[in-house]
Formats: C-alpha cells, structure tokens, sequence
C-alpha cells in the first residue's frame, strides 16, 4: 500500500545561522523522508523559516534594514546550508507568506467560533522610548535574589534563580536602555484550559507520543493525570497575542494586535504544503489538513521536534487543531539536544560550530549525516558529537569497512573482464537481501543507529569473504581467473546492496555509487534482485576520503569565539514557554524534578587557587578555581561575605557545566554554591575534608 505521508521538522528562526545542533533535527528528519520514498511512499517534506517576533524585528532595526530583507537574506542562508548536508526538502517556505496567513486566520476565525478565545487585560513591562512592550529578555537589571547586574528578566546567571521580570531590582530595557513602566493592554487568549481541551487532550494526545515513553510522561505530568491528582486540570491559557509594534500577522478584527509565533510557527508547515501543491498536482491540501478529508485519505502527519518544543507541539498544536476541524499529527518525533564533547555547544570552546564553517573547511557532509546516524535512536536522549570518534568512526566505517569492498574488488573486474560481472549467488548475497526488512524496520522506527550497526555487521562478514578470497593472490595465480571474476562480482554485489541500505544515510555517496556501477537510482525494491552476469560496471573512481585530525582542528579554531558582548539572545521557546507561563492565571505549583534532571547539573569539587577584587564591581569577587584538571574564572557575588585574602586555598563546590557568560569583567565559566536566606550574610559551600579538586559532587 502506497503511504501518503506530510512530514516536517521545526521551522528554525530567521535571525541566526544554522548549526550542528539544528542539523540533528533535520539530517534524522531527510533520513526518514529519503527511506521513506525509497520504500515507494508518497512522502512530502516541507519546512520553512520563523519569520515573526520581536527579536527579528529588532534586530533588522539594528541592521537598519527593513524585517523582510533580513528575513529575504536569512532564507537564503538557510537553503544554502540544508543544500549542503543534502537535506532535501520538498518544500522550504516562510511564515511571512500567504499560504500561512491563510491558515492562521482560518484557525483562529474557527477557534474563535468555538468559543475558545478569550480577551484579558496584562500587566507588562513597556519601553517609554522605544514605545513597545519588552518581552522579559530585553529587560535587564539587579537579580532580586544575589544582586547580580546585570541579569535578564527571567532568572539569573550568577545563582541561577528563576523569577518574573517585575522582581528585577533596577530594570532598564536592553533595547533603549529606558526605564521600562508597567503597562495593562488586551491580550487575546487560547482557552487550553477548557474542559473540551482537557478531555480532547487526555483521550487523544498520548496517542501522539505514543513511540516514545518519555514523551508520555511528560505529557501526562503536564496533564496532571497521575494517579494522585486524577481531577486537577493543570493546562493553563497560552497567550497567542502581541501588540504592535511587532513584525507579524495582525488578528483579523483587533486592530494593533498580532498572532504570537505559536500561532503563526506551526501553521505554517501547512502554509509551505499548500505553496508545494501550488506547483505539486498530486498533493490534495485537504487531504492532510482538514479532519474529515484526512480521516478519509488516510494521510499520515509527522512533526520532528527537539524536546523543547514537545509541549507545544502534543499539547498547544493538537488542541488548536482539533478544535478549529483540522486533522491532528498521527505522531510527533522528539529528538534530544547535541552535545559535543560531552558538553554544551560553546563559543569560547569552539564547538558552537556553524554548518556554514563546516562545508567551508571542506568537510564531507555525509560524515557528519553519517555519525549522527550511527548515534541516533527513537528516544529524546542528548546526542554527543565526540570529536575523536567522530574521526575513528567515519574512518573505520565508511572507508575502511564499506569503500574498502569496491576498492579493493573494482579494478580486477575494469582491468581483466572489461568491466562485465559474472553470475552472483551465495549464501552470503541471500543473507544481505534477507536483511533488508529487519533494517527497513530499524529506520522506521527511527532506530538508525541499529540500522547502522546491522549494515556494518553486513560489511564486516562481505571483508571477510574478501579476505578470505583474496582476489589480489587470485590475480597471481595462473587458472584463476573465473573464480576471481565470481569474487569480485559477488563482492560488488554486496557491496550494491550495502549503497541500498546507506543511501537514506548517504544520498551523495550513492549517487556517485549507481554511476560508477551503472545503475538507475537505487531503491529499496531492488533488494530483491542482484546485479546479473554481464552487466558493465564503470571504472572505479575514489568514493570518500579519511577524515584527518588537523581537519577538525581547523575547524574548532575557526569557531572559536571570544564571547561578544552580549546582545539579547533569541528567546528560546523554552524560554517562550516560561514567558507565557506567567501570564497564565494559575502558576503550577513548583514541581518535583527527576533524578536525571538532576544529574545534569555538574558539580565539582574545586579548590580556590586565588581570590581578587574586581575594580568598579561592587559585589563580585573574582576566583580561579582548580578543578584538579583545569582552571576556571569565577565571578562570584559574595564580595559584601568575604575577604579575597582568606578564601585563597579553601575546597569549595561549584557548577562546573554552567554556559560560561560574558559579564562586564570578563569570562565567568562557572558558579560556586553559596546559601543565602532572609537575613545578611552568604554562606560559600565546603566539602568535608579529604575530598579532592575535581571529585563529582552527587
Ligand atoms: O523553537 C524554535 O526554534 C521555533 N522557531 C520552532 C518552531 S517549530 C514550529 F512550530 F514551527
Ligand atoms: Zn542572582
């Protein structure tokens, strides 16, 4: 049965450049979508960038360009660098389109009909100068818990504390550097909280996650539907409106009020699949958009997210669609966040590497496709990028493992039997065909680095039957030429078959496969047949090279950044999430974390080489402290607590996996823990004696 499946991967905002980070999502994404039209589905891949909000809007103002041209230019970067790692798209739009406005109106006009929006007045920081309502991360000030300056508007960078804007002591927007007022204006509300959402949400969204557990669980503990709490509705209104000025789509009917990005982002992966249908006579938009013609056609929806936005996109999303009568996702795909290293992408480190910087150092995209490959799985784990193994790996496998069999089997067959293969049949080729389904299996469920390990163990048993023949010595050997033609020929069957199971993984490399074999473009049915005796093959051609040390030297180097002075980052859609979460009505009550989110805090023992005054700081002190393996600076609030001279040598704890932040001062790469209460006083942390700089605290 020929599928008919939509898939997407989140729409990456229009204001930075994409990165390895981003490239988890959409190379997992182009895997699936590449296998699945190599199985024979009707599959359609559309994306688009996130054109809408404040910080687009502000920063084209800092450019002094207008949104349209930063968002023109952005779109074009974008395309440049999806082209070069190979993900293909079907479609790749913008939300600043048509297509989305379409949609965006249509829903909220219908939401709207349901009885399912809601006009409140909020109370909002506003900049007298700029005239404009300041989201909390353009507002800066003292953390109201430490007295860091310095902080955003939503926690703190120096203790961590999390808080609304309105606590900050000393506010000044980032944008005018003005005074913000408060100010009351109208929002306009989607009412997630009603009893038709709960129930809706609680009956169908588990089904949404339901390949992966943890999604479940998350889902259920934001629907409050432990077995402790089975009655409280803990779904708050998400606030969908914001005023002018903003760079957006104005609500039909509220005159200086705009669609909020969450309801304009994901709509418009229904904007860029009607702008694909426009020149696309196969795609029925309907079919995938609306619920009853969807429900009718059996179309298949997909949404690749990072598990940041899971909540919006099983919770927000479905509900929104569900209510207005479009067809709902049939399931969203959570992937985790790419460490490298086994750390946080970061500037000063280098690691926060661009795609751009990638392709210019000359790096092969299907590396990196590849190693992601082999680490991803179905689940919502963080990926690592290990730089030495990325090497070992990329080498051991993809030339030394699977180029290998062509290279060292190709040129018998060019030089001693004018390019035509013998008959093939063996065990061995039966065995690779019969694979086929177990690794079709693996891909769809997105288990690709199973499918990975099941290809390599294919490529390691098709090295040995070429070890084991040794066609080099056949080709000595006088009489020998027939069954050096059948193993080079069985050879290049496996090795056929190995390209078919790779090319969801490697479109690149196996085009450059079927041209020197002279095959049509390879799909997942041609597993069934090998290639016969006398078929030509062309001449043998280098297929990738081995990834060098000083490549990926030259690469962190070229990222390396000494951090900028900061200007306000993008708001993240956590970030996003926790912005609207305080203008809900209801704050959820503080909740317990996990174990494991526990264990993502890195604390260490170190010890305090040496304690200085910071000059012009009224409340730091600057510390570097010896982790046993490396040094870290330190811009601790504690200077109204202690004295430089008596700290210097003292074990303290400190947060050694906080992203390191640019204060006016310098680097700070860290956090030491210190208690505070009510009353004066900081209370720095000490471990009992015996422990050793750099000990795990946990
Ligand atoms: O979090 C983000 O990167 C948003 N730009 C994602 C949007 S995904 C979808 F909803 F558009
Ligand atoms: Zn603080």
């Amino acid at each position: 049965m020929t599928r008919q499946i939509l898939v997407t991967s989140a729409l990456p905002y229009a204001n930075g450049a994409i990165h390895l980070g981003h490239l988890v999502e959409y190379i997992q994404t182009d895997i699936w979508v590449r296998f699945q039209k190599m199985r024979g589905h009707a599959c359609w891949y559309v994306c688009a960038d996130d054109t809408h909000g404040t910080p687009i809007m502000l920063r084209a103002d800092k450019e002094g360009i207008a949104p349209e041209e930063l968002i023109a230019r952005v779109h074009k970067e974008h395309l440049r660098d999806f082209a070069g790692f190979h993900v293909a798209f079907d479609n790749y739009h913008s939300t600043h389109s048509e297509e989305t406005r379409f949609f965006a109106n249509d829903i909220y006009g219908k939401l709207k009909a349901a009885g399912l929006i809601e006009v409140r007045a909020i109370e909002q920081f506003y900049d007298p100068v700029k005239e404009m309502f300041l989201p909390d991360r353009y507002i800066k000030g003292e953390c109201p818990k430490c007295g860091t300056p310095d902080q955003y508007g939503d926690s703190c960078e120096s203790c961590g504390a999390a808080y609304a804007p309105t606590d900050l002591k000393n506010p000044v927007s980032a944008v005018s550097g003005a005074v913000p007022v408060r100010k009351s204006s109208d929002h306009y509300f989607f009412k997630l909280s009603d009893p038709r959402c709960q129930e809706f949400l609680r009956r169908a969204t588990r089904e949404v996650c339901k390949s992966q557990p943890e999604a479940v669980n998350k889902l259920q503990e934001w629907l409050g539907v432990d077995a402790n709490e089975p009655g409280e509705n803990k779904l708050t209104d998400w606030d969908i409106s914001r005023d002018a000025p903003y760079f957006g789509f104005e609500i039909p009917g509220a005159p200086g009020k705009y669609f909020y990005v969450w309801l304009d982002a994901p709509i418009g992966y229904f904007g860029s699949l009607k702008h694909l249908a426009a020149r696309t006579p196969a795609i029925d938009v309907a079919a995938f958009t609306d619920q009853a013609a969807a429900a009718q056609a059996g179309t298949e929806l997909y949404h690749f997210v990072g598990k940041d936005i899971l909540y919006f996109h099983a919770l927000f999303w479905p509900a929104e669609l569900e209510h207005a009568g479009y067809r709902i996702p049939t399931a969203v795909f959570a992937h985790g966040f790419l460490t490298v290293d086994g750390q946080k992408m970061s500037k000063s480190r280098g690691t926060f590497i661009t795609a751009e910087s990638y392709l210019r150092q000359g790096l092969n995209p299907e590396w990196l496709r590849y190693y992601y490959a082999a680490k991803l799985n179905a689940t919502m784990e963080d990926i690592d990028l290990n730089l030495d193994d990325f090497i070992a790996r990329v080498n051991s496998d993809l030339v030394g493992k699977f180029v290998n069999i062509a290279s060292r089997c190709a040129g018998f067959i060019h030089k001693r039997f004018d390019g035509a293969l013998a008959p093939s049949s063996s065990t061995l080729l039966s065995d690779a065909q019969a694979a086929g389904e177990t690794i079709a299996a693996h891909y769809e469920a997105r288990e690709y680095g199973k499918a990975v390990r099941e290809i390599m163990a294919l490529a390691d048993r098709a090295n040995q039957f070429v070890n084991d023949n040794a066609p080099w010595e056949l080709a000595k050997q006088a009489g020998k030429d027939a069954d050096l033609h059948r193993v080079c020929s069985e050879a290049l069957n496996l090795f056929r078959l190995l390209t078919i199971y790779l090319k969801p993984v490697l479109p690149q490399l196996a085009a450059d496969v079927e041209a020197f074999l002279k095959v049509a473009p390879l799909a997942w049915p041609d597993t069934a047949a090998l290639l016969p005796g006398g078929h030509r093959i062309g001449e043998y051609k280098h297929l990738t090279t081995r990834v060098e040390r000083k490549q990926i030297d030259a690469l962190v180097e070229a990222n390396r950044e000494s951090l900028a002075p900061a200007a306000p980052p993008q708001p993240h859609s956590q970030q996003r999430h926790a912005e609207h979460q305080q203008h809900a009505e209801e704050k959820a009550a503080v909740s317990h974390i996990s174990i494991d989110d526990f264990s993502k805090v890195d604390l260490r023992v170190a010890r305090i080489a040496s304690a200085s005054h910071v000059e012009g700081a009224e409340k730091l002190i600057k510390l570097t402290l010896d982790l046993g393996t490396e040094t870290r600076t330190v811009f601790a609030g504690i200077k109204s607590a202690y004295d430089p001279a008596t700290l210097a040598g003292r074990l303290t704890v400190m947060v050694a996996n906080l992203a390191p932040r640019k204060m006016k001062f310098g680097l700070s790469e860290g956090m030491v823990l210190a208690a505070s209460g009510e009353g004066p006083g900081i209370f720095l942390l000490s471990p009992d004696s015996g422990a050793q700089p750099g000990m795990r605290v946990k």
